[in-house]
């Protein structure tokens, strides 16, 4: 029995005996227990119930691309490239760029887990099975580099419109695209360009969400992080949310390829945890502080410095000062 043959039979949630676990996949009771250290070690907190066996402590839907397809909405389906589920990858973005040449325009990559997800600024992305949503997508464009400035605050509104889709307020995003909730990290989004400057290129976008974390993976995440159990109670059913998530990129990155970012500055606004806020920013401009005064057509950072000027920010690390 693999760890994913395991979890879909720990999946409803409900406790399974090591021996009824092993008759039914014709192995030691001693092979099914590796196989629950192993999920254990990838973040997944099987309970061992003494006698009763082991269970997980909530239900769990896997991934499966029929029913993720079965909730896109008509249009997005059309649209849809292609829908690949593994069970675990390196990263989908990783994937995404081995495939690159072949794949179609608006594929999409989803892995139950990830062996090294990755983040921005070169860190890792936890990525444990059944749990969150790791998921990328090939967006091919025409026009170069330059009419791409703005994209990945973009793909940061879509991300919350798939989450608000779900009936989930109180998210919102920390410039450029963090998206945030609860003073935590949310989601993520990873955006790599390859191509010509202006010419034919392609965009992989790697979006991590969280749906359910634990206190030890909340430890291991190395910052803030918040979940959309938090937000709603219960997290959504994984293949809607990931069906959310997919529509809201299909139909965001179309009117990105036509409209560039200035359609998306209203919402980016509504959304925006920066505006009115004291700042402090460090980057190619060195170091200096200001308030939050939104962003501009091409997606900078817009900051109200002392003086009562107005600096225009496209990449640096920002921190909110305390009041
Ligand atoms: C961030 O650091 O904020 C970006 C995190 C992006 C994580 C996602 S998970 C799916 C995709 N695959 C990866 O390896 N990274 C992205």
């Amino acid at each position: 029995m693999q760890a994913r043959q395991l979890l879909a039979a720990l999946a409803p949630g409900e406790a399974v005996s090591g021996a009824q676990l092993a008759d039914h996949a014709g192995i030691t009771r001693a092979a099914i227990w590796k196989q629950v250290e192993a999920l254990r070690a990838r973040g997944l907190p099987v309970e061992a119930r003494g006698a009763a066996g082991y269970r997980l402590p909530w239900p769990v839907q896997l991934l499966d691309a029929a029913r993720i397809r079965a909730q896109l909405p008509r249009a997005g389906a059309s649209r849809l490239g292609a829908l690949h589920v593994h069970w675990e990858l390196d990263s989908t973005s990783s994937e995404l760029q081995r495939r690159l040449d072949e794949a179609a325009d608006l594929s999409f990559v989803l892995a139950e887990t990830q062996t090294a997800g990755r983040g921005r600024r070169g860190r890792n992305w936890l990525s444990p099975p059944g749990m969150n949503l790791y998921l990328s997508c090939l967006k091919r464009f025409d026009r170069g580099f330059a009419a791409l400035s703005g994209l990945s605050l973009a793909v940061g509104t879509m991300v919350l419109r798939a989450i608000e889709s779900l009936g989930i307020e109180g998210a919102g995003l920390k410039w450029p695209n963090d998206v945030l909730a609860a003073g935590g990290k949310l989601a993520g989004v990873l955006v790599e360009l390859s191509g010509e400057y202006q010419g034919p290129c392609a965009a992989v976008i790697g979006v991590g969400l969280n749906l359910r974390l634990t206190d030890a993976l909340r430890e291991q995440a190395g910052q803030p992080a918040c979940d959309l159990a938090t937000l709603a109670g219960d997290p959504p059913d994984r293949n809607l949310a990931a069906a959310r998530l997919i529509a809201a990129l299909v139909e965001g990155l179309r009117q990105f390829e036509k409209d560039g970012f200035a359609p998306f500055a209203e919402g980016y606004a509504r959304y925006d945890l920066l505006a009115g806020r004291r700042l402090r920013l460090s980057g190619a401009q060195g170091q200096f502080e200001g308030t939050g005064a939104g962003v501009d057509a091409r997606g900078a950072l817009q900051v109200r410095l002392a003086d009562g000027g107005l600096r225009s920010v496209d990449s640096a690390d920002v921190t909110v000062r305390r009041a």
